[in-house]
């Protein structure tokens, strides 16, 4: 009892002797600082704090990129503990991180919170502020049309990485989707490509050349797995500095990393917009886009090159000429009906773009993720089989239920997706009305039919065969979700559809 007395005194005292220095005393800790952190794949995270110190009072901003910086709030120093807070992200989705270090002279020992538990932990160092200035700007190449590679006739088919797996992608379960690509049957249907989207990169060598990171230690030994299985592989990168994730970009490299990308012996390139926003203007995408289309063609390796840039500056009407087959028409897709539906409904308009070899893409498949029903993922299957969209998988094809598989892999709706003639989608249905019906004509005669309900509740849609070209005709007519023919006579046909769901027919005239 005694001795806990003691050390109370003797805190109070040590205490009150602390409080009472002129924080003046202490380093005023004004200026730039490189918060480094080893990110556990062998990268280092950069997030630059730009303080200024008044008294006890901290304000300023941190990035971690350039021209991208966050207000930070609540910053104190006292006695050389700090503390600060960042809330980075917009509203409702912010996410608060707190910090809290130790200024000794030049250097700060920080940790971050983030929902209360440690995130980071590392040093910062002053830094020089020229780090946050964006790199010198490339001269951009004159526009001319990249020659068409000759690939992806129908919507690329496959995998990608980033719906289910995000930054915690690596080198087995790459191998493992492989593996289950064949044995789920996911091949047999059509499914090739095996893409790995952004987190696969390391550092740069003395010589330029870039490296994968500790998540994938032979990129060349995986490329030759995902080629053993009879699949091929995909890879990603930006235009820009860093990619989304803030991993290095081939800004200034990108003939070097075609190169790189072909004597790995990949197949696909995703070439993802993002920091290139920092030194390009949107209405110089072209050019940027070109760059790396002219450089895959001369690596002389046929690499079917999608453009995601989110549909900024109407690229269906270049995207083919800068050798894209495929670009991306929105901003990320996400597992729930609105953004699913909100996405496939509004691509109508730029249908008209499509054609072999050049394909719109509304974005990955969520089919299977467990943001929606099966009935709003079969919705999704068939929204994006109307569409011509790429079908790019986006979960975890090893735990799958058999549900979810037998929507993947519905050959008569794969079908419609894949249709030779790539002819674009037609709404008929008016734009106000949650009864959609959707015409897309198919190879040698025969049109898809698609009737969907966007309502939450059931409702009847009813299609005119007068307005899909078969009035007067003996039609065959397969529902191809029953994977049965249906009886349809008289001028159109009625279809019960559930809340979110869709009926998808194939109509054929018999004579
Ligand atoms: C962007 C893209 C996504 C994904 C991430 C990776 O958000 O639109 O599809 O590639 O970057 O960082």
């Amino acid at each position: 009892m005694r001795s806990q007395v003691t050390k109370t005194v003797l805190w109070a005292f040590f205490s009150a002797l602390f409080f009472a220095l002129p924080s003046s005393a202490q380093t005023n800790i004004t200026g730039l600082w490189d918060f480094q952190t080893p990110t556990g794949d062998g990268n280092v995270h950069h997030l630059y704090l730009d303080l200024k110190q008044d008294g006890q009072t901290v304000t300023g901003k941190v990035s971690f990129e350039p021209n991208r910086s966050v207000p930070i709030s609540d910053g104190i120093v006292r006695n050389g503990a700090l503390h600060f807070v960042v809330n980075f992200g917009r509203p409702p989705r912010t996410r608060r991180v707190t910090y809290d270090g130790t200024v000794k002279g030049d250097k700060i020992t920080l940790t971050s919170r983030s929902v209360g538990r440690p995130e980071m932990n590392g040093v910062a160092m002053r830094a020089n502020p020229s780090v946050l200035l964006p790199p010198a700007r490339l001269p951009l190449p004159a526009l001319h049309n990249v020659a068409d590679n000759g690939l992806a006739r129908t919507p690329p088919m496959g995998w990608n990485s980033w719906n289910k797996f995000a930054g915690k992608v690596n080198d087995q379960d790459v191998r493992e989707m492989a593996d289950a690509m064949v044995s789920s049957g996911m091949k047999a249907a059509g499914y090739v490509y095996i893409n790995i989207d952004d987190t696969w990169e390391g550092p740069r060598d003395a010589n330029g050349n870039i490296t994968s990171n500790l998540k994938f230690p032979n990129m060349k030994a995986l490329a030759d797995y995902v080629h053993s299985k009879g699949l091929k592989i995909g890879i990603y990168s930006s235009p820009g500095p860093q990619t989304c994730a803030g991993y290095e970009g081939s800004y200034g490299h990108e003939q070097q990393d075609a190169d790189t990308y072909a004597a790995w012996g990949f197949d696909y390139l995703k070439y993802d917009w993002c920091s290139a926003g920092e030194i390009y203007k949107n209405t110089e995408m072209q050019p940027v886009y070109q760059k790396m289309g002219d450089a895959l063609l001369k690596t002389g390796r046929p690499i079917v090159f999608s453009l995601c840039q989110y549909g900024e500056d109407d690229v269906w009407t270049w995207g083919a000429k800068v050798g894209g087959n495929l670009w991306r028409t929105t901003d990320d897709i996400q597992d729930n009906w609105k953004a699913m539906s909100g996405i496939g409904f509004s691509q109508f308009d730029i249908a008209k773009y499509i054609r072999p070899g050049h394909w719109n893409d509304p974005d990955m498949l969520e089919i299977g993720n467990g943001g929606m029903t099966n009935e709003e993922y079969r919705t999704h299957m068939s929204l994006w089989s109307m569409l011509a969209a790429p079908l790019l998988a986006g979960n975890d094809l090893r735990t799958m239920s058999e549900g979810i598989k037998d929507i993947l892999t519905n050959r008569e709706v794969i079908a419609i997706d894949q249709d030779p003639d790539g002819t674009p989608v037609r709404r008929i249905s008016d734009p106000e009305s949650t009864a959609v019906v959707l015409e897309r004509p198919l190879h040698g005669g025969s049109t898809a039919v698609g009737l969907f309900n966007k309502a939450d509740h059931p409702q009847d849609v009813t299609v005119q065969w007068s307005d899909v070209g078969m009035s007067n005709k003996t039609l065959k007519v397969r529902d191809l979700w029953k994977h049965a023919d249906v009886p349809a006579s008289g001028a159109s046909y009625t279809a019960t559809v559930p809340a979110h769901g869709v009926v998808l027919l194939r109509v054929t005239p018999l004579h």
